[in-house]
């Protein structure tokens, strides 16, 4: 088992990558739960591959195993869904020194999440992430959140879980379009952070396409390692932890312009990245060269790099309303090259658009 720390003073807490699997599951509870009782939350595919595995070894250690299941898919991050997980809690007499576990992917964790900030104020998290998006992206860094009608993941709250458990077997049962749409955060980790790491998985691609457990082991440490180094500086997202958005101002204007059901979430930061990177070429902060290579190891990994028909006047129009501008100006991470970004401010709506009309450009 490898472990990493995140390191925020008195909330720190481990991150392990586990590739002998829930074997290892035992070790890594020690000290991560204080009561007798623990709620598990799974969607439905969860609950159906993984609960049994992890219920026995919370039951064998001693403690008191409550599932609560719902439904797979972006629509329970919910009102409706929190009430119900509210309710399932009370049912089971939580207490303040009770555990919520997240046994799934990004819409589990970040529910389950919201739910251990809020019931009795705030009670035990541990996120058992089983998606590549949630071991690498959303279980690290204390962003929990159910969404509005009106608004993706705008009622939350950054709430760090006491552990992290990764089960890298876990991966092999995940569908093709879903191990892509993590491939592209961890890709994005690299290009963003770590130019070793980057030429690592163009070496290794193959092998973690196949599911390696070695390989994955490996990626996921190294992707694990850059978001924790960036959520120690930066918890709130006041500055640094912004860079973490490379490919996303434009990749959530496409999911937005598109509502979000042609893409998946990592299909759009992967074009996203594709064009930011060619906005960074137009302003000569980077060689063509740079989007040559991202756009050949996101094909790899079976991500889109481009948009054929899109309508950029909507996109353009959707950029605005990001959430992360500040002052209503356009925010942009911009490659500044390999393994390094920086924040831009001042990208100007014209050469956006130059850059996004230029479909030639490829
Ligand atoms: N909190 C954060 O910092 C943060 C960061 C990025 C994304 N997110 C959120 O994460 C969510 C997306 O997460 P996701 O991509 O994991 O989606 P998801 O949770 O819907 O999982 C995708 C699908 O894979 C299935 N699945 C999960 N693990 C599996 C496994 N091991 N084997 C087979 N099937 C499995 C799920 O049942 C689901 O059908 C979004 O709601 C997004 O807002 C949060
Ligand atoms: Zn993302």
């Amino acid at each position: 088992m490898q472990t990493i720390t995140v390191d925020l003073k008195d909330r720190a807490y481990p991150i392990h990558i586990a590739p002998e699997g829930w074997e290892a599951l035992p070790g890594a509870l020690d000290g991560a739960i204080k009561g007798e009782k623990v709620m598990v939350v799974c969607d439905e595919n969860t609950h159906r591959l993984y609960y049994e595995a992890v219920k026995t070894v919370l039951e064998s250690g001693g403690y008191t195993v409550n599932p609560a299941v719902i439904p797979p898919g972006e629509a329970s991050k919910s009102f409706e869904q929190a009430q119900a997980l509210y309710t399932k809690a009370l049912e089971a007499n939580l207490d303040r020194s009770s555990t919520i576990v997240a046994l799934g992917g990004g819409v589990v964790g970040d529910l389950a999440g919201f739910i251990a900030a809020t019931y009795m104020r705030g009670i035990g998290f541990i996120q058992i992430p089983t998606s590549l998006l949630a071991q690498v992206d959303s279980s690290v860094g204390g962003k929990v959140a159910i969404n509005h009608p009106l608004a993706k993941n705008i009622i939350g709250a950054f709430y760090q879980p006491r552990m992290v458990f990764i089960n890298p077997h876990t991966l092999k049962t995940l569908p093709q379009r879903e191990f892509a749409t993590g491939m592209a955060e961890l890709i994005k980790h690299a290009f963003i952070a770590d130019s070793e790491f980057l030429s690592w998985l163009e070496q290794n691609m193959e092998a973690l396409l196949s599911r390696d457990v070695q390989a994955l082991t490996h990626a996921l440490y190294r992707s694990c390692s850059i978001k924790a180094r960036v959520v120690e500086q930066d918890e709130k997202e006041s500055g640094l932890r912004m860079i973490l958005n490379f490919g996303h101002t434009i990749g959530h204007a496409i999911e937005s312009a598109t509502g979000y059901s042609k893409y998946t979430h990592g299909e759009t930061v992967a074009i996203g990245m594709v064009y930011e990177s060619k906005i960074a070429v137009h302003r000569g902060l980077i060689g063509h060269e740079y989007v040559e290579r991202l756009s050949s190891l996101l094909e790899k990994a079976g991500l889109p790099t481009r948009l054929e028909a899109a309508d950029w006047d909507l996109i353009i129009e959707r950029m605005a309303y990001d959430k992360k501008n500040v002052d209503s100006r356009i925010v942009f991470v911009l490659p500044t090259g390999y393994g390094k970004v920086e924040v831009f401010k001042d990208v100007a709506t014209d050469d956006i658009k130059q850059v996004l009309a230029d479909r030639q450009n490829t």
